[in-house]
């Protein structure tokens, strides 16, 4: 195994997220002016509740800190409540301290999808950079919405969603019609560019995806798996993964 992502094995996927969130706080402890990469999705809320109650303990501020999320839904508004950002306000940013001009995410209703995604990257250019970017991974190995097919060297970019992802992502809405058809994300080179990474995942659907992320060789069949080039890049998984990790090597 010549992959140098680093992997923690926890019980379940409440350790994963007093992990995850004792990383971050950690981080942002000693450089309060941190520059956070976020995620949506299912996988990282418990990580944000774990983030929440370090918050409200007086033991982490989030007042200087800085954060870009990986992606949002083409065609939903700010407004829309199955937007990416509505998700960030009412799981993490309304119960914390970040000012929310402070945090970035893509706008999924930009006049020029182009120009959106080259302002969002030169933002994160002018800030020097993701310190540490949080990931989930789908089931058929995107990080962000870096579907199968997608280059090591793709940018923020308007990407379609894959089948796999628009019946994954179906959960959060009444029918899957309603799952929009496409995505403003950033490309894996953009994530591959954060100092840190840290990937969770978690339950028994995550298992085959993980598996393939740390042993494919890297390549556009599983996007996950460019993150083995990564230096500082590590996997947090619960049991149901992890087995299988185990089984595996
Ligand atoms: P999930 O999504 O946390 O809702 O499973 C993860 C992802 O698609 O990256």
């Amino acid at each position: 195994m010549s992959h140098k992502i680093n992997i923690e094995i926890c019980e379940t996927q409440d350790d994963v997220a007093l992990l995850a969130a004792g990383k971050i706080t950690t981080l942002v402890r000693n450089n309060p002016q941190s520059i956070l990469g976020l995620s949506t999705g299912a996988t990282p809320i418990p990580t944000y509740e774990e983030i929440i109650r370090a918050h409200r303990k007086n033991a982490v501020s989030f007042a200087e800190a800085c954060t870009f999320n990986l992606d949002e839904y083409w065609g939903l508004g700010s407004d829309h409540p199955q937007s990416y950002r509505q998700f960030m306000n009412s799981r993490l940013f309304d119960h914390i301290d970040i000012p929310l001009w402070n945090t970035h995410l893509l706008n999924g209703k930009a006049a020029s999808p182009q120009l959106e995604c080259q302002s969002f990257e030169a933002s994160i250019l002018a800030r020097g950079g993701i310190d540490l970017w949080l990931l989930g991974i789908g089931v058929n190995g995107h990080i962000a919405f870096n579907e199968p097919g997608s280059p090591v060297s793709s940018r923020t970019r308007l990407v379609e969603l894959s089948k796999d992802s628009i019946k994954a992502n179906s959960r959060f809405f009444d029918s899957v019609d309603q799952v929009p058809q496409y995505a403003i994300s950033v490309g894996v080179a953009t994530i591959l560019e954060a100092r840190t990474i840290l990937l969770l995942a978690t339950g028994n659907n995550k298992a085959n995806a993980v598996a393939r992320a740390l042993s494919d060789p890297p390549g556009s069949d599983c996007p996950a798996s460019f993150l083995q080039s990564h230096p500082d890049c590590t996997f947090i998984v619960d049991r149901s993964v992890g087995s299988r990790i185990e089984t595996h090597h």
